[in-house]
């Protein structure tokens, strides 16, 4: 039997507060109907108290969206939680996502303050955003680094005082997977049913998406994450890698999500055309290169049977066909309507006819035939078309 994960989205949130990253409120809204309708079960939209664009994001996603689920981050503070709760008010679902942090480390540095201190400050934050709203987290921030008894006890002491979801984060992305996997189970057999546990992941060492699944095996029932894994430095769990992941190999992973995984390449083109950056080519899923077969072995195992060297069917994850390489086997149809795609859209008969002489011939020299060359081919069979 497979098991439910929620998909807890904070690319509008931790995503949106990385360098280049930053997200007027009209393109929060426009990024929330994406992730809306990609299926996402939580959409943490930002952290109100941080500014008035943030507390705006959230108010106008908490309207327009307002049968989701929708989270406002708020440091333990009173003033923090009060604003979180003002900016969610139209939400039908609010969570008031309540966070400090609990290693040593911090409470000495940046705090200075002692563990029992910040226990009593997170049951006092718990207890205060609980009066506003049924649904709230609570997030140990730096939970990786913090001592195991520590956690535990602010842990069950948060669930006490009412919250209903526990989030360990590996802020720092300083965890490995067997380590992390291990702490979560810990905490889940601690909390046993009285709070969901979330993990929060950075990829600091590139292991977010791999500690976010030894959490889940250990028991975690909420995955944050972002898409095209945008975040804090090296950013949090990529949304759509984990999800994926999920899909394609549930003999290995059974669980399942809501995601609707044939909207996560237009959610990624949507947010890379809002920041500064995109996925790098090669990311898994997304990435321009990721059903790319470039190698002559490669195209060529791939032409005669996908499977050979293809994992993922990329209309499963919505890579529209345009972006797959023709080969030899594609038809006058495929080419008719890539020509269509590359702004040839009225080729004559004739001009169509041509075309495909010049792709075959192409095809059979170079197996996968790249856009640049099917476009090269429609500006020359259409050449001499007399203009007026
Ligand atoms: O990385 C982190 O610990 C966070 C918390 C605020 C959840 O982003
Ligand atoms: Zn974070």
């Amino acid at each position: 039997m497979s098991q439910r994960v929620y998909i807890f989205d904070t690319t509008l949130r931790d995503g949106e507060q990385s360098p280049g990253c930053s997200m007027t409120v009209s393109e929060k809204l426009k990024m929330a109907a994406k992730l809306v309708d990609l299926g996402v079960d939580i959409l943490e939209a930002g952290f109100p108290i941080a500014s008035q664009g943030d507390f705006e994001a959230v108010e106008a996603v908490s309207k327009e969206y307002h049968w989701m689920q929708v989270a406002a981050l708020a440091r333990c503070t009173k003033l923090d939680i009060e604003r979180a709760a003002e900016a969610l008010k139209s939400a039908r679902r609010p969570r008031i996502h309540t966070f400090m942090a609990t290693s040593d480390i911090h409470l000495k540095y940046k705090f200075k303050k002692s563990r029992e201190q910040v226990l009593e400050e997170v049951v006092n934050s718990v207890r205060l955003a609980r009066e506003y709203c049924d649904d709230v987290e609570f997030s140990a921030e730096d939970a990786s680094r913090t001592d195991a008894d520590y956690l535990e006890q602010v842990s069950r002491a948060a669930v006490e005082a009412g919250a209903r979801t526990i989030n360990l984060p590996d802020t720092v992305g300083y965890s490995v997977p067997d380590e992390y996997g291990a702490l979560i189970g810990r905490m889940v057999k601690a909390l046993g049913d009285s709070a969901v546990v979330s993990v929060h992941c950075h990829d600091d060492l590139g292991l977010a998406v791999a500690n976010s699944l030894a959490a889940v095996e250990a028991g975690a029932r909420q995955i944050e994450c972002t898409i095209n894994g945008i975040g804090e430095r090296a950013g949090n769990c990529s949304l759509e890698e984990i999800v994926m992941i999920f899909k394609t190999r549930p003999d290995k992973m059974p669980f399942t999500t809501g995601i609707h995984t044939e909207h996560l390449y237009s959610a990624s083109q949507l947010l890379s055309s809002m920041i500064t950056f995109g996925p790098q080519p090669n990311k898994a899923i997304v990435g321009e290169n990721a059903f790319a077969h470039e190698a002559g072995i490669h195209q060529d195992g791939y032409l005669k049977e996908k499977s050979t060297y293809e994992i993922i069917d990329p209309k499963s994850v919505g890579v529209p066909a345009g972006k797959l390489v023709l080969g030899k086997h594609s038809g006058r149809h495929a080419l008719k309507q890539r020509c269509a795609d590359l702004g040839f859209p009225d080729l004559t008969k004739e001009e169509l006819d041509a075309a495909y002489q010049g792709f075959c011939a192409l095809a059979d020299r170079v197996k996968g035939v790249r856009n640049d060359a099917i476009a090269a081919i429609c500006r020359e069979v259409t050449a001499s078309r007399v203009t007026a």
